[in-house]
């Protein structure tokens, strides 16, 4: 019935394969533990999982620093247990992405390796290299998102290269067509493989201006802030020749049938849609972080969901994402009540939702003794709030030692409450979180409208944020409630009638409106409207 692509319809789910299970014992998590979980994860409902780096990686940011595109880091496993995760996992119809790192590889890669050896080597040309300011100093004023200069001086050819993360992670020259070409044979490696599709790592920072002008200051910019945003990156990132290296891209994924080129992209929404591309030849999804830095606020929520389905072009299909390795935990940032809110939010707005590991049992953000910080952006910028330990931490699966994620000391800690928040014990309980997820992908893949339908905002305003999905012959109506108060729900010149699909607490599950509804505090509710049910236009 539906002619939509797969990812248009599916449930993703984050995997940092270091935190979700460990198999052989390392206190590290590894593809054999991911393999182990197939069960739970289909369990759960969802339909495609994306895993973080597992490429051969000397770990200087945890795999993000990749020095052998077409492998396997033997901290995960090996070819061979990827091809069985990928067997397993398509057997159970569960699609499989990998994250593609191609803005910057290690400083271990052989190409780097080769690259610095000397100004005539074949491969200098595949890193951004420059001389140093008369000065003797960086060539601009260019900086590295986790703290100082973005140059590294390299002594043996006396000329700095570009990082704009660690100075163990150089940048490769996207004006490059041999770099081109050769990240396009890796995607094709994964791609015969079987893989479904790829996450791309910051594809907005994939060119730099090539005349490097130094970037304006940042009249913004406040002491403690994170020390990038001394800047503004105009000639760093989000180039419009991008598009084209982009489009290259996803030319190789449209070789292979059925596969997705999702991209990461931290821009204002004006910016973020462009990377649907021309005539759609860009990202199938370019990820929608925008609910991660907007205030947890009814109003400015409509405000930002309209805001998103104005700006998106013609056929491009939306998406929403409330966590990722990179950014503190919902639970962590709403509180776990509100976290059950955020998770209706997400999963019954129109777009594909992605869930981030652990979400679904409402991990919390950890706070990380100073002794224990592994993140290298809280090592390089310590004390202000930059570290991303915190919301890596190992899954919680049940209530033995280390949480039932290894049968050793895990390499962060786990969380100090994973004796009650658990897959183990969260499975037995119907009011947990993980069951609300639970209820909640099972009513989407249910409702044509909440998969499909159109969004219809109805009201924001104090804590309450009302909407409704609707396609032909189905609407669903979604009423959150931000607050701590009781808010009563009617419709204004309206009748609300219907029958509630999924509630927060699953204590109204089943229950028929025949009027108005009162959501209780911190209380969401999902509910199927009555075919005579009459829904007033927007009121936001
Ligand atoms: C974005 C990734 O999500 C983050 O974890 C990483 O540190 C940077 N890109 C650099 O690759």
């Amino acid at each position: 019935m539906d002619r939509r692509a797969w990812w248009q319809t599916a449930v993703m789910y984050q995997i940092y394969p270091r935190s979700f299970q460990d198999d052989n014992g390392d206190g590290i998590g590894d593809l054999r533990g991911i393999r182990r979980r197939l069960p739970y994860l289909c369990d759960l409902g969802i339909d495609a999982v994306w895993i973080s780096p597992i490429f051969p990686s000397p770990m200087a940011d945890f795999g993000y620093d990749v020095s052998d595109y077409t492998g396997i880091d033997p901290l995960f496993g090996t070819l061979r247990e990827l091809d069985a995760l990928l067997a397993a996992a398509h057997a159970d119809e569960l699609k499989i992405l990998l994250d593609l790192v191609p803005n910057h590889t290690s400083d271990r890669h052989p190409w780097f390796q080769e690259s610095r050896v000397s100004r005539q080597s074949p491969r200098r040309d595949w890193y951004i290299w420059r001389d140093p300011a008369p000065d003797g100093g960086p060539p601009n004023n260019w900086r590295s998102a986790f703290g100082g200069s973005a140059w590294e001086l390299d002594p043996r050819t006396g000329q700095y290269y570009y990082h704009a993360f660690l100075a163990a992670q150089p940048d490769l020259n996207w004006r490059n067509p041999a770099v081109r070409a050769a990240m396009h044979e890796v995607m094709r490696f994964w791609l015969k493989r079987g893989v479904d599709g790829f996450r791309v790592d910051v594809i907005w920072h994939l060119l730099k201006d090539d005349q490097f002008p130094d970037n304006p200051p940042n009249p913004a910019f406040r002491p403690g802030q994170r020390p990038d945003h001394a800047v503004i990156p105009v000639h760093t990132t989000d180039q419009p020749e991008v598009h084209e290296v982009i489009a290259g891209l996803r030319r190789v994924v449209d070789e292979f049938p059925d596969r997705v080129l999702i991209g990461e992209i931290y821009l204002p929404i004006d910016r973020l849609v462009t990377y649907y591309g021309r005539d759609l030849e860009g990202a199938h999804l370019p990820f929608n972080f925008a609910l991660l830095d907007t205030p947890w606020e009814a109003r400015g929520i409509a405000k930002l969901i309209d805001e998103y389905e104005a700006a998106l072009p013609p056929g491009g299909w939306p998406n929403w994402v409330l966590g990722n390795h990179d950014r503190p935990r919902i639970a962590g940032r709403v509180g776990p009540a509100q976290a059950r809110i955020a998770a209706m939010l997400l999963l019954t707005l129109r777009g594909t939702p992605t869930i981030y590991y652990g979400d679904e049992i409402g991990m919390p953000q950890v706070p990380i003794p100073t002794d224990r910080v592994c993140d290298p952006f809280e090592r390089n910028v310590p004390g202000i709030g930059c570290g991303r330990d915190g919301a890596r931490t190992p899954m919680q699966w049940d209530a033995t030692a280390n949480a039932g994620f290894s049968t050793r000391e895990p390499w962060l800690p786990v969380a100090a409450g994973y004796a009650r928040d658990n897959v183990e014990r969260e499975r037995r309980d119907p009011a947990s979180m993980l069951d609300l997820y639970r209820r909640l992908i099972a009513a989407r893949r249910r409702s044509p409208s909440l998969r499909l339908g159109h969004y219809r905002p109805i009201a924001a305003s104090g804590d309450l944020l009302l909407y409704v999905r609707e396609c032909p012959g189905e609407r669903t109506l979604v009423g959150l409630n931000l607050g701590g108060h009781t808010v009563p729900v009617t419709f204004p010149g309206g009748q609300l009638r219907g029958e509630v699909l999924v509630s927060s607490g699953a204590d109204r599950d089943g229950a028929i409106s025949q009027g108005g509804i009162t959501l209780r505090g911190n209380e969401g509710l999902v509910m199927a409207l009555a075919p005579d049910a009459v829904v007033p236009p927007s009121v936001v």
